[in-house]
């Protein structure tokens, strides 16, 4: 491997598990010092053989910007600076409007994006000093079209989206990309716990992906690296979808008649 990310320093919130998790592990092996920050223990981060030295693990949460600006500083002391920046932190729910009560849906909207602000208003500190920097932000296909009885969590991703095409306008003269990612249904520990009841849910949910499979933390890794990337030097403000083709348009059964399975 050419380690493309020697020298890179990356926190990821959410690193702990999924696509934080998986996020980390990739980074590391491309040669980055990575930090995550995390309100579950470092358990699988610690297990993870790729992260073994230039790293660090912080307790917290995003919804405490004191302790998100911590992070930052302790990072750049340890490792002189940041470069990317992941959002993975966040929460699924569900439920349409007239059974939504506040309090839930504020929880939501809190976590998934107010606490993404707080991320990035973290780390726009030293990459504004530094002139440079990449911002990734895991919003969802939820957040692009919407989905039965997904009104809370639709609607924090949905503004995630909008406030990473904000982010990339407002600071791309200081060297500064932010884009982000909006996964399908991937098979994370969020995803198994909500599928794991259902299984006639599950099985349409995968139906509506084109490759008729779900994706891989793995998969969404790639991406983050990409964009983490000097190959993405020119790609800002996009909202990039790694969800095996559920958003290309409604399927009517005409690939399966002309035997293109
Ligand atoms: N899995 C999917 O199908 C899918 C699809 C689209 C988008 N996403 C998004 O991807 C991101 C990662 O999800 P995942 O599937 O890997 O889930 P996950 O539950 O495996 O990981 C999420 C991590 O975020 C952490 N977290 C939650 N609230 C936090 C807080 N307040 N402060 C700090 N950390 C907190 C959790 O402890 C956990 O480790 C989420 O934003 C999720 O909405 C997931």
């Amino acid at each position: 491997m050419d380690q493309r990310l020697q020298g890179k320093v990356a926190l990821i919130t959410g690193g702990a598990s999924g696509i934080g998790l998986a996020c980390a592990k990739r980074f590391a092996r491309e040669g980055a010092a990575v930090i995550g920050f995390d309100l579950q223990s470092a358990e699988h981060w610690q297990a993870a053989e790729e992260i073994t030295e230039h790293q660090l693990f912080i307790n917290g949460d995003v919804m405490d910007l004191e302790a998100q600006e911590a992070a930052v500083a302790q990072a750049v002391d340890r490792f002189g600076q940041l470069d990317i920046i992941v959002t993975a932190a966040g929460i699924g729910d569900a439920g349409p409007v007239h059974m939504l009560d506040q309090t839930a849906w504020q929880r939501v909207i809190d976590i998934n994006l107010t606490g993404t602000f707080l991320s990035i208003k973290a780390a726009l500190k030293p990459m504004m000093e530094q002139r440079s920097g990449s911002i990734i932000t895991i919003a969802s296909i939820e957040g692009q079209l919407a989905s039965e009885g997904g009104s809370s969590y639709n609607a924090s991703k949905a503004a995630v989206v909008n406030l990473t095409r904000n982010v990339a306008m407002d600071y791309a003269q200081l060297g500064i990309r932010a884009n982000a990612i909006c996964p399908g249904f991937i098979e994370t520990p969020m995803f198994n716990s909500v599928m794991e009841h259902m299984p006639d849910l599950k099985e349409s949910v995968r139906k509506q992906h084109k490759m008729m499979r779900f994706g891989q933390p793995e998969e969404m890794a790639g991406i983050a690296y990409f964009l983490a990337s000097s190959d993405a030097s020119f790609v800002t403000g996009q909202a990039i979808a790694g969800d095996g083709g559920y958003t290309c348009g409604p399927s009517h059964g005409i690939v399966e008649m002309m035997g293109l399975t």
